[in-house]
């Protein structure tokens, strides 16, 4: 009998998950196509693999077990899975066809929609993923400024102008790598250490968990303008989820430029670059930014659908609402409990659980409280990315797993011997850090 969300289960059995794990390894290298979907981010031999099912906050694995996930597809289900409103869009425009031979007029809906919505989205265009659109910002960027360096601070897909500033950044010609550089969140004095007069883009997150300190995003703002540098928000997490009109909205703070993805179509792939008339009108003649599926209709159908959704149920809101009944309980039962080694950080719309280094490996204690957390049906990766559909039962239900939950992992750390209490492998690092992401700082001459 396949688990479901229950207290005093034992941990799931994943043999489905491991035959497709083990077919898997002989033919698709890494396994997985999104590095935080893949084996690495969840404890082997415990953590189910392969996902089958979902509805609202709730998946099904391949092996009958279901949880209550916190990971949303990593970000894209800002509504739920199988959310009817947008899964009715999509079966309404699959009567009509996918993707045509001339524009759709969706593409001209969508783009009025977004231009309301988003401050600053004078022009708007439209991609597939995450990294088409920063990536199409970095040129745009580079054409209106006849500029080439690029300074950045966090995640921002696997083009090359970004990864190659990482440690994975083999089969990336040195030429190119040797135009983008790293500054600290945070920490203007890093931004000024760097930008010069062939800075085209200073690209950044918002925030990713920590809040801007002293006016930071406005200063960056103030150093971009003075130095003829573009400021580019990569909104893929904080669009649509901070506010209606992300962080531009939240913090009134303008950008020249903005991309979007995850949180606008609930799953279906698009992306969007938003910003100034006078910058993306580079894209009219000079700049190359075109792809077959680029005004695809499902997409847009269900972009239409969910940003109407987002706005007419002020999902944002009740995202923070929910997000900060678990950041909030989190703390309260951690600092119960004496452990001020792990708290829950970040805006309520996502927030992230961290272990200090001081008590053990970060890692390992991430991983045995995930192991744990699967054990009661709860899917989870160290964050609460939520969504429309968290309601308060799983809410509850989840605040009373930590209560389980966190006693053994403290219990572990007083015996100084967390390894012993996890049944597999921990959870691997990802390259991409949340402090102190600075792998490449500029050195001025
Ligand atoms: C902030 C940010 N930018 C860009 C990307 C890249 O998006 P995609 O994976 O859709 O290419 C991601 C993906 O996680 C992201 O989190």
């Amino acid at each position: 009998m396949p688990n479901k969300i229950d207290f005093n289960k034992d941990y799931p059995s994943i043999r489905k998950s491991d035959e497709f794990y083990k077919t898997a390894l002989k033919l698709i290298p890494s396994a997985t196509q999104t590095l935080a979907k893949g084996p690495q981010q969840n404890v082997k031999g415990i953590a189910p693999k392969y996902l089958q099912r979902g509805k609202g906050s709730h998946v099904w694995d391949v092996d009958g077990n279901e949880y209550i996930d916190y990971n949303m597809g990593i970000g894209p289900l800002s509504l739920g899975y199988s959310y009817d409103k947008v899964d009715q869009a999509i079966k309404e425009q699959l009567k009509d066809g996918i993707t045509f031979s001339l524009m759709h007029p969706l593409e001209v809906e969508v783009a009025e929609m977004i231009h309301e919505i988003i401050p600053n989205a004078e022009a708007i265009r439209y991609s597939k993923t995450g990294a088409d659109a920063t990536t199409a910002a970095i040129r745009v960027a580079r054409a209106f400024t006849k500029r080439e360096k690029v300074l950045c601070c966090g995640y921002h897909g696997w083009h090359d102008w970004y990864i190659s500033v990482t440690d994975r950044n083999h089969g990336i010609p040195q030429a190119v790598q040797d135009l983008t550089y790293t500054f600290n969140y945070n920490d203007i004095q890093s931004v000024v250490d760097s930008i010069d007069e062939n800075t085209a883009a200073v690209i950044l997150e918002p925030f990713v968990f920590e809040a801007p300190k002293d006016d930071f995003l406005f200063k960056l703002r103030d150093t971009c303008t003075k130095n003829g540098t573009l400021l580019i928000f990569d909104e893929m997490w904080t669009g649509f989820r901070i506010a209606l009109g992300g962080a531009q909205e939240f913090f009134n703070v303008k950008a020249d430029l903005a991309t979007f993805s995850k949180a606008i179509a609930n799953g279906m792939p698009i992306s969007v670059l938003t910003g100034r008339k006078d910058v993306m009108s580079v894209l009219e003649k000079e700049v190359f930014f075109y792809t077959t599926f680029g005004g695809e209709a499902l997409s847009l159908a269900a972009a239409k659908a969910t940003i109407n959704e987002l706005r007419d149920k002020n999902v944002p809101e009740y995202l923070s609402k929910q997000g900060r009944k678990l950041k909030d309980g989190y703390n309260s039962i951690a600092k119960e409990l004496g452990m001020d080694y792990t708290k829950c950080i970040g805006y309520e719309c996502r927030s992230l659980m961290t272990f200090d280094s001081s008590v053990g490996n970060p890692l390992e204690m991430k991983s045995l409280v995930q192991q744990e957390m699967i054990k009661h049906g709860i899917l989870w990766g160290g964050f609460h990315n939520m969504s429309f559909s968290h309601s308060d039962d799983d809410v509850d239900y989840t605040l009373n797993v930590y209560k389980e939950v966190l006693p053994v992992l403290k219990k572990a750390v007083d015996e100084k011997n967390v390894k012993g209490y996890l049944k597999g492998e921990p959870v691997e690092p990802v390259f991409r850090k949340v402090g102190n992401f600075n792998t490449k700082p500029a050195k001025k001459q």
